[in-house]
């Protein structure tokens, strides 16, 4: 059983994000057949935030727990502003708010515990000792148990880590997207905190040709996915595509073994969260825990997140990939 600092998860968790409709349709009972569907595989570690379709993703979670609660590691997330003014905030960290986002998760969901409630992306406006100073509060109240942070840099980490331990960091981590190699994952080795690998399939680009976006298509926020750059990073998809028909894996299958073998590297529990819509793909999905990779494809896969063009935001200060540019660039 891999554990996040001693929180028993499994070998790989499930993303709810695509239950709430952002890269395609999607019907909440058949949503919720498929989160069934990843408990029966023997998922223990559910993903959600409060913004995933704003609060819906966190009812239909909620429906699940009221049948399995006990089954269930449930994760959760608070700091996006749900409708920001122009101009105004988008993130929020202050004290006051992360009472009331969590009072209002825990509601949403039917529960009087959170087991690992993360911090979204960082306020710029608070500093964030005080944000985990909050929580810790919560975790003395008994409504949160674990606190995790999400798009963190380096320092960030250690500076929080001192007020209250930090279970896992929950960062975006896949065979295109490495730059939390560079100082976010061997601090938190370090710290002896534990990473939750979100959009491991690259948002699905990993697993299969994405191609034309449709309106409203989360994946038209992220500068890789535009227009202009979509033919020369799909070829990271293509080589993956090619080097897994050679392993006897899916494409899939290869980008999770992949992560596996990098946290194997890196000395550090690494637990990916793919989402699908499609309970045969979860079932896909967790078979990459038995799967080991080729050293001939580690070495073909180790340049192409280099190939990759465009960041992994529009605003890139919001996640740890331009902070810790600027970090690295003021050091
Ligand atoms: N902390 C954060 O800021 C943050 C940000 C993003 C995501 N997350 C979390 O991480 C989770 C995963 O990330 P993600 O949903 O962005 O990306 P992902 O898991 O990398 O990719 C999801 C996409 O891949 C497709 N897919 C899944 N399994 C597949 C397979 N075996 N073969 C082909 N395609 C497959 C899905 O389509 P189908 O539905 O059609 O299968 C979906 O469109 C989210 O659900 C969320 O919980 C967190």
């Amino acid at each position: 059983m891999t554990a996040l600092a001693g929180l028993e998860v499994g070998a790989q968790g499930f993303g709810g994000m695509a239950l709430a409709e952002v890269y395609g349709p999607t019907d909440q009972d058949a949503a919720l057949a498929t989160l069934h569907h990843a408990v029966d595989a023997g998922i223990r570690l559910i993903d959600t935030a409060d913004v995933y379709g704003r609060g819906s993703n966190e009812r239909l979670v909620g429906r699940l727990l009221r049948e399995r609660r006990d089954e269930v590691v449930l994760a959760t997330k608070f700091g996006f502003v749900h409708d920001p003014e122009p101009g105004g905030p988008r993130f929020r960290g202050d004290p006051a708010y992360v009472r009331e986002a969590a009072t209002a998760s825990l509601g949403r969901l039917g529960v009087d515990r959170i087991d690992l409630y993360y911090y979204h992306r960082v306020d710029p406006r608070v500093p964030i000792e005080e944000t985990v100073g909050a929580l810790a509060e919560l975790v003395r109240e008994g409504i949160v148990d674990r606190i995790g942070l999400s798009e963190v840099t380096a320092d960030e980490l250690e500076r929080a880590h001192a007020v209250h331990p930090i279970t896992a960091v929950q960062s975006e981590w896949s065979i295109w997207s490495r730059d939390v190699e560079a100082r976010v994952v061997p601090t938190a080795a370090r710290l002896g905190v534990g990473f939750v690998a979100y959009s491991p399939l690259g948002r699905g680009s990993l697993a299969a040709p994405v191609t034309e976006l449709p309106e409203g298509d989360l994946r038209r926020n992220f500068p890789r996915f535009d227009p202009e750059r979509l033919a020369v990073n799909a070829r990271v998809g293509e080589t993956v595509r090619a080097l897994a028909e050679r392993e006897g894996v899916t494409p899939a299958q290869l980008a999770l073994a992949w992560l596996a073998e990098r946290g194997r590297a890196h000395g550090i529990p690494v637990v990916p969260i793919p989402s699908t819509r499609r309970p045969e793909r979860v079932d896909e999905n967790l078979a990459a825990v038995d799967v080991r990779l080729s050293a001939a494809a580690l070495a073909a896969l180790e340049p192409l997140a280099g190939l990759v063009e465009g960041d992994r935001a529009r605003h890139v200060d919001d996640i740890s990939q331009g902070r810790e540019r600027r970090t690295a660039v003021a050091g």
